[in-house]
């Protein structure tokens, strides 16, 4: 199998929380730190999207409403899982698929817990290049090379420190659709024999919704006839669950789903706008899942 590239989709999500920091849900969302990880030109584009001022030119204006869109499902997304994550204040953050996610060097919360950032080695290694000699405000990061699709979660997991016998946050965020079904219940059954009593794992998933399929697959093969990077290129689409589906995988390693909301609803108690291209793309939805 070829070894596998850093994503660019982890670009796309950060470009989105940059847009947004400021601008969207102020007072609510924050990413300063966003920015910083990304390189001039994807800094350019946030630039462009943040002026509010739509270019001239199919193919940018295409850009700039894909980031648009991002950064108001962005914005939406880290609220609603901040927010659950303080509420616990757990010793350990375990976050699977991390890519350019700010939290260790953002939440102050953080202070006195263990983070162990779990990712793709490429992905991984290109964000430790980004964050330089950055230092966290959590107490320790600790970086995981995984890849859920072959690699083991569990023995990596241990081989870091991770202490299955104390409670664990752990955050799934936008990660999910690009695992087969058949990862995500592997997955979820690695992190329910590593959650002790207290633990919660949080989770952000893809909905079964035709239209939103359709939306994907446009906007890609327009940004392709466009001449542009795809950014979902090389991560194709892998999975979907209805709530239901959903809550029986977690109730199979011993999680009961005590939240699920769709992430529409969040930015409307935000007080969001959101435009119409972001109801066709989808938003998602954020499950918050216990283990007593
Ligand atoms: C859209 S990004 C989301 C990043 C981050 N969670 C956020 O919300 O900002 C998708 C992430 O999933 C990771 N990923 C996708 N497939 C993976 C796999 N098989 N194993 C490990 N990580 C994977 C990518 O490397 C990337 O960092």
């Amino acid at each position: 199998m070829a070894e596998r590239k850093a994503s660019r989709t982890a670009v796309l999500v950060c470009q989105g929380r940059a847009v947004a920091d400021g601008r969207l849900a102020v007072g609510r969302f924050s990413d300063p730190i966003a920015i910083e990880l990304l390189t001039a030109p994807e800094r350019e584009m946030v630039g462009t999207a943040r002026s509010g001022v739509m270019p001239s030119g199919f193919g940018a204006r295409l850009e700039y409403e894909l980031l648009k869109g991002t950064s108001e499902i962005l914005a939406a997304r880290t609220v609603a899982i901040d927010d659950v994550v303080r509420d616990r204040g757990h010793p350990q953050l375990v976050i699977l698929g991390a890519g350019l996610d700010a939290r260790a060097w953002r939440m102050k919360e953080l202070a006195e817990a263990t983070v162990y950032e779990i990712d793709q080695p490429a992905s991984q290694q290109e964000k430790r290049e980004r964050l330089g000699d950055r230092a966290p405000l959590a107490a320790a990061v600790h970086f995981v090379p995984v890849d859920f699709a072959k690699d083991s979660l569990g023995t990596a997991l241990e081989a870091a420190g991770h202490d299955a016998t104390i409670p664990t946050t752990w955050i799934w965020e936008g990660v999910i659709p690009y695992l087969t079904p058949a990862q995500v219940a592997a997955t979820t059954a690695v992190v329910g024999e590593h959650s002790a009593a207290g633990s919660r794992l949080i989770l952000n998933y893809a909905t079964t919704s035709r239209l939103n399929a359709f939306g994907r697959r446009a906007v890609q093969r327009l940004l392709t006839l466009a001449g542009r990077d795809n950014p979902m290129a090389n991560e194709p689409f892998r999975s979907a669950w209805s709530p239901e589906t959903l809550r029986e995988l977690l109730s199979r390693s011993g999680f009961d789903v005590t939240v699920d909301v769709g992430l529409l609803a969040v930015a409307h108690d935000l007080d969001m706008s959101i435009i119409e291209r972001t109801r066709f793309l989808g938003s998602g939805r954020i499950a918050v899942a216990d283990r007593d």
